[in-house]
């Protein structure tokens, strides 16, 4: 028997994998049984209705995706009146992604979100523009990504707070302490890279809105990278994310110092991917005479980690 469940905090799941923000949603339970994930994980919700980027939104490349959705989505009135409902269905902890253009509508909604039966979790997805500042992502700079954290760190109380990094940063480890420093329970690392396709019959960006953001496996050795950077600098777990697709991807994110794994890209390829990963999962420990999956915790690091392994 291997003993798959791992600890974020003050939340226990009963398996290290779930789904990436933007790449799942309820109606997969037609396909399987949702529960079986450690947690489920909204799409990013926003304060208000938001109509998304020009079409085209996706594009596929050599070894991933380019996408520039722009989140589109109906308002947290909605999420909480209409979606959540839905989502209480499932037993599963319930990660709600939250997006927001200010500091102080983070803190507002991430508030509202910590009033509502059935979230167990919020994931912060900073990679948004921060509209009171230059525009740029919170999550590109340490002072931006940590403001953001404080002010839901005050509105949340308990609440088990994630906040997403961005790869688009100089130096994740320096944004990776910030936010901890600010009192985040997880940090998931990490949403898209930018990325540009160019059609060259019309001489124009395959993607409506120009740039987009990667996903897929040729993202993995750089999400891992990334993972391995954050295990690094911070004591809090990571949730790591990129390029997953099969158990031994997953095993390396966790031996690089993830506590847990989100799949996204793959999903689309696969709906029950996120299943393979977790039966792979107990195979390769049960192989490996692992008792414990948390054990593979940053086991490739220089040294070895202390809390964050829990
Ligand atoms: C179509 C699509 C939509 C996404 N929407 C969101 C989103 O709403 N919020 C978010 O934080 N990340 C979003 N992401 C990023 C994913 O959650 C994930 O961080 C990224 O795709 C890397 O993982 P992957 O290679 O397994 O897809 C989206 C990704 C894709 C491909």
């Amino acid at each position: 028997m291997v003993d798959l469940s791992v600890r974020i905090g003050s939340l226990t799941l009963a398996n290290p994998v779930m789904p990436a923000s933007g790449t799942f949603g309820p109606e997969l339970s037609q396909v399987f049984d949702l529960d079986a994930l450690g947690a489920l994980v909204t799409k990013s919700v926003t304060p208000e209705f938001r109509a998304g980027n020009p079409l085209p939104r996706l594009c596929e490349t050599e070894a991933g995706v380019l996408n520039s959705i722009g989140i589109p989505g109906k308002g947290l009135d909605h999420f909480i009146g209409q979606a959540m409902p839905e989502w209480r269905r499932f037993r599963a902890p319930l990660v709600v992604s939250l997006s927001a253009p200010t500091v102080a509508s983070f803190a507002e909604c991430a508030a509202r979100l910590a009033a509502t039966p059935g979230v167990a979790a919020i994931e912060a997805n900073i990679s948004c523009p921060n509209l009171e500042e230059d525009g740029r992502a919170f999550a590109m700079h340490p002072e931006p990504a940590a403001a953001a954290t404080a002010a839901m760190r005050r509105a949340v109380g308990g609440l088990p707070l994630w906040v997403k990094l961005s790869p688009n940063t100089g130096d994740i480890a320096a944004v990776a302490r910030a936010v901890a420093a600010e009192g985040a329970d997880a940090l998931v690392v990490a949403n898209t890279i930018l990325g540009l396709a160019i059609d060259i019959e019309t001489a124009r960006p395959k993607l409506g809105s120009g740039m987009g953001g990667f996903s897929g496996p040729a993202f993995k050795p750089i999400a891992l990278r990334l993972v391995w950077q954050v295990a690094q600098a911070v004591r809090i777990p990571v949730i790591g994310v990129g390029g997953i697709a099969t158990a031994e991807d997953a095993v390396e994110f966790l031996m690089a110092g993830a506590t847990a794994v989100q799949v996204g890209t793959a999903s689309f390829v696969s709906p029950t991917a996120m299943l393979q990963v977790i039966d792979g999962l107990r195979a390769y420990c049960a192989r490996k005479g692992i008792a414990r999956v948390g054990a593979l915790t940053g086991a490739a690091l220089p040294t070895a980690l202390p809390a964050a392994a829990e």
